[in-house]
């Protein structure tokens, strides 16, 4: 059965010692659940000493060492302790271009490492309206993650994050993030089959928070949530994490 999974991406925000005290909070609720910290690279060798949820980057390069000035490698966040990584945040292909077939390039390595990921997926605002959501976002998929084979994707969750709904209070609606998750499954299925479907966690991320949580974690097809400005409060994670795990 696959897994309930939350995970915190705390993008660009918190100096040192405030994600230390916020990852030694959300450690006193974190116990045997399956959490994910996205915290600034620079942070993971520090939290890594603690006792609490994985840690995991934000982002890293496919290659494994040389001359890429200011990138990191899997092997150096895994040497501060973090075996999981983000890829495909709407943030990292917007932003700083990554495209499908770079994304591919960091699932492979990140495949070859043993890493954990979650790979995030989501559609524009004018791709929402002219209704073609679902086909696009099932291509960034088949573009970046649906060559790996059975045994590879045991490593992967999915995160469905519509990019109009990252950090501007507009969270999808159930309905709207059911029939995404939906239509990820059975794209699962298609490929591979309904056993490898049912395994994967597919994670909703946009403007979720303690107020909407209960509601989208209530969708059959929605496993939990990946976390950004909501996350970045330990009584708004906490509540999130009890509407996941039903701990109220
Ligand atoms: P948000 O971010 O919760 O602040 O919308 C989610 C994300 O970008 O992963």
């Amino acid at each position: 059965m696959r897994k309930k999974i939350l995970a915190a991406n705390w993008k660009m925000n918190l100096l040192r010692d405030e994600a230390f005290h916020l990852y030694k909070e959300i450690a006193t609720f974190s116990d045997s659940k399956e959490i994910f910290i996205f915290s600034p690279s620079l942070y993971l060798s520090e939290l890594s000493s603690i006792d609490g949820p994985k840690i995991g980057a934000q982002n890293f390069h496919f290659e494994k060492f040389g001359a890429f000035t200011g990138e990191i490698s899997l092997d150096q966040i895994a040497s501060c302790g973090a075996n999981s990584v983000l890829i495909g945040h709407s943030e990292r292909r917007q932003i700083f271009n990554e495209n499908n077939e770079v994304l591919k390039l960091k699932v492979d390595a990140a495949i070859e490492k043993d890493f954990d990921i979650i790979f995030c997926c989501g559609e524009p605002l004018e791709i929402r309206k002219s209704q073609n959501h679902v086909e696009y976002v099932i291509e960034q998929l088949k573009e970046s993650l649906f060559h790996l084979d059975v045994l590879q994707l045991k490593n992967v969750s999915i995160a469905y994050e519509p990019i109009w709904a990252i950090g501007t209070g507009l969270t999808a609606t159930a309905e709207q993030a059911e029939e995404m998750h939906l239509e990820i499954r059975n794209s699962i299925s298609h490929v591979y089959n309904v056993e490898v479907a049912d395994s994967i966690s597919i994670l909703y991320g946009g403007s979720c928070n303690e107020k909407n949580a209960l509601e989208l974690f209530s969708c059959p097809n929605v496993d939990g949530g990946l976390i950004g400005g909501a996350s970045l409060k330990a009584s708004s994670f906490k509540e999130i994490t009890n509407a996941l795990y039903g701990l109220h």
